[in-house]
């Protein structure tokens, strides 16, 4: 079972992550939790390339798209084919949304780039943390963290954000939305009712 967690800055993703993480092994699961860009070493080091460079958009998308093969090959690929549950913080709708829509480096060409790198498999499941970039930005902000250089960006940027993901949600069965204004009780909530609903846990 591969579960995506997708959503702009601070919508708290990785805080459910931990939670369900935990949640899960409760009921007697093997759980792998990872992120991207990155999740083994060599894909961590792309991470720092794209994060401490201005890069052109075409070159941020192939970055990510190689550190993601690494990822996939190494780490997501062989927890798989164990039987255990993967959840990953971002996957293949970031790109598609920051770099196809936002960066405009186009949908088709994004997703094609990248189903070929992840042997056309796609995530089971992806929980879209549905928030308000103002709300989600003064989260970030008041997070004891330096910011990367995409918390950086313009308003008009993650409202973008927002808004491809919106469009992917609609097109896409495996998009579940989830309120991610609410309280962390609250989220984790509408999180574990999703996981029953979707028959991973009874
Ligand atoms: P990070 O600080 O790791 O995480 P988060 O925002 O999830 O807490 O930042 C990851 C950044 O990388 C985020 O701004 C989205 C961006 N990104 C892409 O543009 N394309 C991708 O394919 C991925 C995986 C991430």
């Amino acid at each position: 079972m591969f579960i995506t967690f997708e959503g702009g800055e601070g919508a708290g993703k990785t805080t459910q992550i931990n939670i369900l993480k935990k949640y899960l092994e409760d009921q007697g699961l093997e759980v792998i939790i990872t992120r991207e860009p990155g999740g083994v070493t060599s894909a961590e080091n792309i991470r720092a390339v794209i994060f401490d460079n201005e890069i052109d958009p075409i070159t941020e998308t192939m970055l990510y798209a190689a550190a993601r093969r690494e990822h996939y090959i190494k780490k997501i690929k062989p927890a798989l084919d164990a039987g255990k549950i993967v959840i990953c913080d971002r996957f293949i709708d970031s790109s598609i949304v920051y770099q196809g829509i936002v960066r405009s480096v186009g949908v088709d060409l994004v997703e094609n780039i990248n189903k070929y790198v992840i042997n056309n498999i796609e995530p089971d499941l992806t929980i879209f943390f549905d928030l308000d970039p103002e709300i989600g930005l003064k989260r970030v902000s008041l997070r004891n963290e330096q910011m990367n250089r995409f918390d950086k960006e313009s308003l008009d940027f993650h409202l973008k954000v927002r808004k491809g993901y919106k469009l992917l949600s609609k097109t896409r069965n495996r998009f579940v939305l989830i309120d991610a204004s609410k309280s962390i009780e609250e989220v984790t909530k509408q999180i574990i009712n999703i996981m029953k609903i979707s028959g991973v846990v009874k």
